[in-house]
């Protein structure tokens, strides 16, 4: 049975069940494990090129993290008698090498500076792939808007009929919401991507180590450099779940669209058969529930946020017991993020649209009425207020024919619109949808020219964007290769 290395200097007696239970970290550190590894990697090559640690005593331990990284942390690492993942790794490497090689690992550094280095390499591999996964999504409704255009839509405010729109103008709605949801997380990779390590418990150590040394080892953008913070600070933690939480919020918004559009009354979309399921009872059955899943999804992750800020406020600095009860709501919400997102580009891409229902409902509940006011107000003169009360009232009467418009504008004017000119021809050429939609081409608008515009400009974002995540991607890879290529050639092999 391996001892902890860690407890047996200043503690004594065993502990039992529930307090072990209690205190080990081991289920969120199996998501560190591999981190941890590449930080005692880079932290025993500090030491060496430090002049800390002969190549002699670092070699043996670098020679067992290299195997432990090729085929696995050995599963007793994991056992709960061990506090961490850390002391796990430690001890182990004690019982292979000896307490006189093995022992010296720990020199300079601190389980707070690890395990606080370990969580920042592991989130921004998430985020990072959280971003891939949203390109993807991002491109799909591009995509997917190129091709509907011309689908004319109703658009809803308040749930009811408002103005007609297109399906891409609305799928090109949401390829913005993620963009931004991209910066988002973006930022918070930025912020996540700085090492802790080197700061120790807290302050730092009177060894002289080499805290940027380690940081470019680890691939990392810069040092987290005030070392109480460094060993204190979780909030890339809380921002990576709060960038999460307003992303699935978004998904969570789109997937409620999804399951109204899918109903038998509406009818806008057919999802595919594998984001479906049916009733063990009701053999006509195909319900929406990967959009339903999906749509619940955002409660789980801010229920996971707000735990992770109410473990961290009021935590005096620095170092905390507590901080290690963050660390799985962070993994638990974060990890199936990019699945989600995947979900979603998946179910878009294979969706079909009913484009003939949209039309159908697009010219319903008197969508078109704003442009019949506006073109009261630029060819009859009128206040847009006063065009407005005499539309607002003719619909009123139940009908939009000329009739009604002019009863209602001599109530209002005491003059018919028809004496003015306005003729039936031309009151439905301006009720027409697809005019309607035609005119609105400013930028951001539905009128084809605006959308084929907007296609063009999210193209080439979504293009600066791929080539930004890539370029990172390629550092933390090419860092990690360094790493090990230098750990193999320290160990001569
Ligand atoms: N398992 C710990 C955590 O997740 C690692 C740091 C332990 N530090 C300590 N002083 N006990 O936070």
């Amino acid at each position: 049975m391996h001892t902890d290395v860690v407890r047996q200097g200043r503690l004594r007696g065993d502990r039992d069940g529930s307090i072990e239970d209690l205190l080990s970290s081991m289920t969120a550190d199996r998501e560190i494990a591999e981190a941890d590894i590449e930080v005692d990697i880079a932290h025993l090559l500090m030491l060496v090129s430090c002049g800390i640690l002969t190549s002699d005593h670092a070699s043996p331990l670098i020679r067992e993290l290299l195997f432990y990284y090729k085929n696995g942390v050995p599963k007793e690492a994991f056992h709960p008698r061990f506090e961490d993942i850390h002391a796990g790794i430690e001890s182990l490497l004690i019982e292979k090498v000896g307490m006189d090689t093995g022992g010296r690992m720990h020199a300079g550094r601190s389980r707070n500076d690890e395990v606080a280095t370990c969580l920042r390499i592991k989130t921004r591999e998430i985020l990072l792939d959280q971003i891939e996964a949203l390109i993807d999504l991002r491109t799909v409704l591009v995509d997917t808007a190129s091709e509907h255009v011309h689908s004319i839509m109703p658009g809803f405010t308040h749930l009811q009929h408002a103005q007609p729109t297109t399906l891409a103008h609305y799928l090109l709605a949401y390829e913005e919401v993620f963009s931004r949801d991209n910066e988002r997380l973006y930022q918070a990779f930025l912020r996540t991507n700085r090492s802790p390590l080197g700061a120790a418990a807290f302050a730092t150590t009177g060894f002289p180590i080499d805290r940027g040394y380690t940081a470019r080892l680890l691939g990392f953008e810069s040092i987290s450099c005030n070392t109480m913070d460094a060993v204190a600070s979780r909030d890339f933690a809380a921002e990576s779940l709060a960038a999460a939480t307003i992303l699935m919020t978004h998904i969570s918004r789109l997937c409620e669209e999804l399951v109204i559009w899918s109903t038998s009354f509406v009818r806008f979309v057919d999802l595919d058969d594998r984001y479906c399921s049916t009733s063990s009872i009701m053999p006509q059955k195909k319900n929406p529930d990967v959009a339903e899943i999906l749509r619940s999804r955002a409660g789980s992750v801010l229920g996971a946020l707000v735990s992770a800020v109410s473990i961290e406020k009021s935590l005096p600095l620095s170092y905390n017991r507590d901080l290690q009860e963050l660390s799985p709501h962070l993994f638990r919400e974060i990890i199936p993020v990019s699945r989600d997102i995947r979900l979603v580009s998946g179910m878009i891409a294979s969706a079909g649209f009913h484009t003939d229902r949209m039309r159908e409902e697009a010219e319903r509940g008197f969508s078109t009425a704003t442009d019949l006011a506006d073109h009261l107000v630029v060819n009859y003169g009128l206040a847009f207020r006063a065009a407005h009360n005499i539309v607002g009232r003719a619909i009123r009467s139940g009908s939009l024919s000329l009739e009604a418009l002019d009863d209602a504008s001599c109530q209002l004017t005491g003059r018919k619109l028809s004496e003015q000119g306005l003729s039936g021809d031309e009151l439905s050429r301006v009720l027409e949808v697809n005019q309607s939609v035609a005119a609105r081409r400013h930028p951001g608008g539905p009128a084809p020219a605006a959308v084929l515009d907007a296609v063009l400009h999210r193209k080439s974002v979504i293009g600066k964007d791929t080539a930004m995540i890539q370029e990172q991607k390629e550092r933390i890879m090419v860092a990690k290769e360094e790493l090990m290529d230098t750990a193999e050639r320290m160990v001569g092999s």
